[in-house]
């Protein structure tokens, strides 16, 4: 049998985890797969996608900048994608055609009650950013029922316009950064902001840092770093995205194969090759 051909698809790509991953898993199973890494602007993209799949190609990763293009291409978006306006997970059916997930926010929940052991039923959760990533992972964090969401930006119109799309699924509110020193304090912060790319963290009071059980960064890395030390100082339990990176990969995984990888020794093993 010839090897899966599977994909990621973004820029930059060249130093993406996700091959090693995939190919853990793939090992689970003795199966034999070929992950490439295509880099891909938005103005390339649907070109190289037609000829991933007109070459074979089964499925496919998405990542920045072409995750809300990769949710417009495909003809059956899932609830998930749909909510979030953007896809990390491509597919085609035996018709041909383009199916779209976003395994995202499943997999963030995943890490989070899984492997961290944080109840998000009844949790009260500060969401910081209202970009691309908060959108990605909304609606899972909506549908565990937590006891309130709330949605802090430097730009409120944002915030309150992704706080409005989810209404359907869940309560959640929208404020903007300045008004989180009457914020009366969260279980679970999650960092969804860019800030961390730029070698900062959000703006956040040190008691919202200090009450709170768990805080999150979406990122990892250097990314995270900056808020991970800020809550350390605040003496505040910190975890950083690696372990959703490899839980939204497992969720692609099991929809490209059918079959439910075990993540624990793959992510022991990407975080020793990161340390
Ligand atoms: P992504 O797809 O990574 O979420 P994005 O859609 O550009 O990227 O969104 C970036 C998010 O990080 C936004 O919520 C942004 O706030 P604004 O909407 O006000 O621009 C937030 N962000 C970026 N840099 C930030 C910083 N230094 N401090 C706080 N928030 C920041």
């Amino acid at each position: 049998m010839s090897a899966l051909q599977l994909a990621l698809f973004g820029s930059p790509v060249a130093r993406s985890k996700s091959p090693r991953i995939h190919q853990a898993f793939a090992g689970q199973f003795g199966l034999e797969i070929d992950y490439g890494l295509i880099e891909a602007s938005a103005e390339a993209f649907p070109g190289k996608l037609a000829n991933f799949r007109s070459e074979g190609g089964v499925g496919c990763n998405i990542t920045l900048p072409v995750k809300t293009l990769a949710f417009e291409q495909a003809a059956h978006p899932s609830q998930g994608a749909t909510l979030a306006r953007a896809a990390n997970t491509l597919w085609w059916d035996e018709k041909g055609e383009c199916h779209a997930d976003n395994t995202d926010g499943p997999g963030l929940v995943a890490d989070l009650e899984g492997s961290l052991g944080l109840d998000l039923a009844g949790c009260r959760i500060l969401l910081l950013g209202a970009g691309g990533a908060a959108a990605g992972v909304l609606g899972a964090l909506l549908a565990r029922k937590p006891a309130s969401v709330t949605i802090a930006n430097r730009t409120l119109s944002r915030a309150s316009e992704l706080a409005q799309r989810h209404q359907p699924v869940g309560q959640v509110n929208a404020i903007a950064v300045t008004e989180l020193g009457d914020y009366p304090g969260a279980d679970l912060v999650l960092d969804a902001t860019s800030s961390g790319h730029q070698g900062t963290h959000p703006t956040i009071p040190y008691q919202a840092l200090a009450s709170a059980k768990l805080v999150y960064s979406l990122n990892y890395g250097a990314a995270a770093a900056p808020l991970g030390k800020l809550a350390r100082l605040a003496d505040a339990q910190f975890h950083d995205g690696l372990g959703m990176l490899v839980e939204q990969a497992a969720c692609s995984f099991e929809i490209w194969t059918g079959r439910k990888p075990a993540t624990a020794p793959v992510l022991a093993q990407i975080s020793m090759e990161s340390v």
